[in-house]
């Protein structure tokens, strides 16, 4: 679990800067691979900012996460051309599959599911990115494979 001194002392170093608050998420992302729930409160009380305010940013933001990911992040294009070539049924068969909504990890902590809009792959859509790789034309069977080699 994230320790307040390093919330505390993430949240000061970036209290300064002009536009802190995304800076300031990212910071604590990368520490902690999601912007623990301790946090908002002091990041409310150092930027001046509601706690109403501070939701709306994480939740526009699709990168932030409030818990921690999976093993394995899946993160399926939901951008236009993916959807056009049947990236909404894709996604929704593989979180039905799961049992999942978007963001969601499976129990084992194998797999997490995120939405991502667009990967710049749309000539070969719909696209996916497993982890670090972009995946073009991914299809049910692909990422099924993918599911069973990760333990999902
Ligand atoms: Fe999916 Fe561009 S719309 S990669």
């Amino acid at each position: 679990t994230p320790s307040s001194d390093d919330i505390t002392a993430i949240i000061a170093a970036h209290s300064g800067l002009e536009g802190p608050l995304l800076p300031m998420l990212h910071a604590l992302q990368d520490a902690f691979g999601f912007v623990p729930q301790t946090a908002h409160a002091p990041i409310c009380d150092a930027l001046n900012i509601s706690k109403a305010e501070l939701h709306g940013v994480i939740s526009f933001y699709h990168d932030f996460r409030d818990a921690p990911a999976g093993r394995h992040v899946v993160k399926i294009c939901r951008a236009e051309a993916c959807q056009a070539m049947g990236g909404a049924a894709l996604a929704e068969s593989v979180l039905a599959k799961l049992g999942l909504d978007w963001h969601g990890t499976t129990r084992n902590g194998a797999i997490t599911i995120e939405p991502v809009y667009c990967l710049g792959l749309c000539a070969c859509a719909p696209a996916a990115m497993v982890d670090d790789r972009v995946v073009g034309r991914v299809d049910a069977a692909k990422l099924d494979k993918f599911l069973a080699e990760a333990g999902a």
